[in-house]
């Protein structure tokens, strides 16, 4: 009996110090944060985790510091929640910074909590998800917090295309603390919560003179549209979270898992004849690519990704018959789907993060070129239309594209040509690919034939209709074999089904070397 009293005793404070763990920085703090219409560390684990699945760890730790009056004031686990659950019912690690403790701010614990669940996803290979809500490194701890930072910026970077990290920022993420989300895979933001930015409005102001409000700055939509440093903005943390569990369930766990299947009710022989009547006649008409994607992914559901950056092109993940897709295509109803840089860099990011973790790329093509003009070359557009030249000729995963209609020149090239490891390549009739298009050839190569011409006008146009028909066309491509089939677009979703099948043991390698070079 005695020692039933006895463990009695000690499992009355184990509850105790639990809840005094779970209490974070105290009722009037976690007041505060509501009052911002903030969730807590904790309630936002327990939003994003199944129900009952989260296991805490590290609840007791607490910080070594004692400058600055910091040795009165510790919480039991400081100021961040760490631990793994699962969601859909698959492990996945989580840690969530506290803002109720010390700001959220990183202390030299803070750091070694978050690196510990970060080893462990690695062993164990399975996603790490973090929560940002802080005010950075804790000034008290000084260099010691930024040694914390580089523990977890080493680790961020040996993760990468290990296991897929993905950082929602659910408060201020300020200064140096901004590198830790930008390495990781996926970075989600919440519209009025969220703040990224190096330094903030006042340094700015008293640095280049320049007002901008905080929101202006480093917000949600400023980050997800300008910056492209935001994959998603969300209107709240509730569909910031949901949105991080629909985007694991399209992942694998790791880079030797393959992704996880969805149902396959739709059906994988389903054609679609409103399909053939999507691309205009008049082949400098714009339409809606996503009308297409929508009608050929598994259920029309299409999870886009960085939707608000560089909308010319667009990527994102679906389902094919149950099997996860990363789709990269143009928009030809923004900028004609141009390539420009920012198109640029976050599809051959896209693509690479396809191929680190198995997921098959497949590509929709209808772009006029790459963006001309001073702003893009000074800019850099030949370092970074490189990237995804160098995304798609690297990748080793099963590499599917059908052209709709223009693919001109390099853009040809460079958006899963077969000259690029591609493994099937179809075109639809109405697909036009050349070296550049109609008006731009006439110009250069029959310039001199127009001007002696009695009547120019009328000769352009008859030499534009010979170059269409013997050039636009999908054709020339096709007798080369740099076509596998022209298909009736109807029949889109079976035929990229039946390669996605016939390409699921693929196996391909690049040749040994420490790594490559990407043009960054
Ligand atoms: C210690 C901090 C803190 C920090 C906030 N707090 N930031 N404590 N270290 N970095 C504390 C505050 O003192 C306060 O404690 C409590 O957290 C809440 O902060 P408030 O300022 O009252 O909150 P709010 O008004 O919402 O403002 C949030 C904030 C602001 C915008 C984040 O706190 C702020 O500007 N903090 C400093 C941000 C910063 O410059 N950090 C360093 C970035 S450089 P009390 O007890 O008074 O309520 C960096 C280097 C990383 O991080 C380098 C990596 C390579």
């Amino acid at each position: 009996m005695a020692v039933q009293k006895k463990t009695n005793e000690r499992l009355d404070e184990l509850t105790r110090r639990k809840d005094l763990a779970r209490s974070s920085g105290g009722p009037a703090r976690v007041e505060q944060q509501h009052s911002k219409g903030k969730l807590t560390a904790r309630e936002r684990i327990l939003r994003l985790l199944d129900a009952g699945s989260f296991e805490e760890i590290d609840a007791f730790v607490t910080h070594r510091a004692t400058d600055f009056g910091t040795a009165e004031k510790r919480y039991p686990g400081d100021a961040v929640v760490t631990g793994f659950g699962r969601i859909n019912g698959r492990l996945t690690y989580v840690y969530a910074q506290d803002f109720t403790v010390f700001g959220g701010s990183l202390s030299e614990v803070v750091a070694e909590k978050i690196c510990k669940v970060m080893d462990m996803a690695m062993r164990n290979g399975a996603p790490i998800v973090g929560l940002n809500d802080s005010g950075g490194a804790r000034i008290q701890e000084g260099v010691v917090s930024l040694a914390g930072y580089g523990d977890i910026f080493m680790r961020n970077t040996l993760a990468s295309g290990v296991i897929p990290q993905i950082s929602a920022i659910l408060g201020p993420s300020a200064g140096g603390a901004v590198y830790s989300p930008a390495i990781t895979d996926f970075t989600l933001m919440v519209k009025g919560v969220s703040q990224m930015f190096i330094t903030g409005p006042e340094v700015v102001k008293a640095v280049t003179g320049e007002d901008v409000t905080l929101e202006e700055l480093g917000g949600a939509d400023s980050h997800a549209a300008h910056s492209g440093v935001a994959h998603f903005a969300l209107d709240s943390e509730e569909e910031c979270l949901e949105t991080i569990r629909r985007l694991l369930g399209f992942l694998p766990q790791n880079n030797l898992d393959e992704a996880p299947f969805g149902d396959q009710e739709d059906d994988p022989e389903r054609s679609d004849p409103e399909l053939r009547s999507i691309v205009p006649d008049d082949s400098s008409r714009p339409y809606d690519m996503l009308n297409i994607l929508e009608r050929v992914v598994d259920n029309g559901d299409f999870m886009q990704v960085h939707r608000d950056f560089a909308p010319n092109i667009i990527v994102g993940f679906a389902r094919m018959s149950g099997r996860s897709v990363g789709i990269v295509a143009q928009q030809p109803a923004y900028l004609a789907g141009v390539i420009d840089i920012n198109a640029s860099v976050k599809s051959a990011r896209f693509v690479r993060f396809c191929d680190a973790f198995n997921i098959p790329i497949v590509s929709f093509v209808d772009v006029p070129g790459y963006m001309p003009g001073k702003e893009q070359e000074y800019g850099g557009i030949i370092r970074h239309g490189a990237k995804l030249l160098y995304a798609y000729a690297e990748a080793t995963v099963p590499k599917i594209t059908v052209v709709t209609r223009k693919a001109y020149g390099g853009a040809y090239i460079v958006m899963g040509s077969k000259h690029l490891r591609n493994d099937m390549n179809f075109a639809w009739p109405t697909a036009e690919i050349a070296v550049m298009g109609p008006d731009a050839a006439v110009n250069i190569i029959h310039r001199r034939r127009i001007a002696m011409s009695d009547d120019p006008a009328a000769m352009r146009a008859q030499l534009i209709e010979e170059y269409r028909e013997t050039f636009a066309t999908p054709y020339q491509a096709a007798e080369r074999g740099y076509v596998d089939d022209i298909i009736d677009p109807a029949e889109t979703r079976p035929k990229l089904i039946r390669a996605l099948e016939m390409l699921q043991n693929k196996r391909d390698t690049n040749p040994p070397k420490k790594h490559g070079n990407i043009p960054l």
